[in-house]
């Protein structure tokens, strides 16, 4: 669980559908907690049922729910400085957290001022820093993988990174890091009629091609169903 992952690639990509296979997977799970933050609203609506937050296209209500989750940090923090250790385990008895945001560009980019933008970089950066050490995970996706967007200081946080198809070779880098597409790794090599196919770089590794999962809607509706059935049964 210490390990977040950032996923970016053009339009209609699977970005959304990826993200959706390690939501699905933590909804499952009944020892972890969902923070769903999602600019278009539509893609982790579903998992709604049984996220812990759900956040839509609300930068405000986006920037709380982060600083809950930076309190929450710094707590656990403490604790491990109390008992002399570096790594949460579940031993401890603090929940995983995974963090879901969808649409990073929508939040860094295209809504709220200025100031909301960089409160909501800077938090997240922070969250993906620190929170892994202590059980907060964070999963993000972007669709447009340009250097604004996708700074090097936040990407360099994620240690596994999944380019969908890019539109052009620095793009691709952009998402899994400069050096890989003159090494012959670009996301640009992806053709456009193989969605869901990315290339995945897991932590020291190189980019590797792999497929998602496809999960359409029923698929989820009964995945979810199940969850909110293993929750309340494990509560
Ligand atoms: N693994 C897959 N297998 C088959 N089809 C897939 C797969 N992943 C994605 N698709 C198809 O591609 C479509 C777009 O996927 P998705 O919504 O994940 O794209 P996206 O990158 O999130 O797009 P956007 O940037 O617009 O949010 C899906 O609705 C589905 O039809
Ligand atoms: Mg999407």
């Amino acid at each position: 669980m210490y390990r977040n992952i950032l996923l970016g690639g053009e339009p209609g990509s699977g970005k959304s559908v990826a993200q959706g296979n390690i939501v699905s997977h933590a909804a499952l799970s009944t020892d972890v907690d969902l923070i769903l933050i999602d600019g278009k609203l539509v893609e982790l609506l579903p998992y709604a049922p049984v996220a812990k937050q759900f956040v839509g296209n609300d930068i405000r209500k986006a920037i709380q729910v982060l600083k809950a989750v930076q309190t929450e940090m710094d707590e656990r923090y403490l604790h491990l400085a109390r008992t002399g250790r570096n790594k949460i385990t579940q031993n401890d008895g603090y929940r995983a957290t995974l963090l879901a945001v969808d649409e990073l560009a929508y939040f860094l980019a295209s809504t709220g001022t200025k100031e909301q933008q960089e409160e909501f970089f800077v938090l997240l950066r922070d969250i993906v820093a620190r929170g892994r050490a202590i059980g907060i995970i964070v999963v993000a996706a972007t669709q447009r993988p340009s250097a604004d967007i996708v700074k090097t200081s936040l990407r360099d946080q994620f240690s596994y990174r999944l380019a969908f198809r890019c539109s052009t070779d620095s793009s691709s880098d952009i998402i899994l890091g400069t050096g890989w597409v003159s090494e012959g790794h670009s996301a640009k090599d992806i053709p456009p009629e193989e969605l869901g196919q990315g290339l995945l770089l897991a932590e020291g590794g190189r980019p590797r091609r792999i497929k998602t999962a496809y999960l359409v809607r029923d698929d989820i509706d009964r995945l979810v169903r199940r969850a909110v059935h293993l929750r309340r049964a494990a509560a």
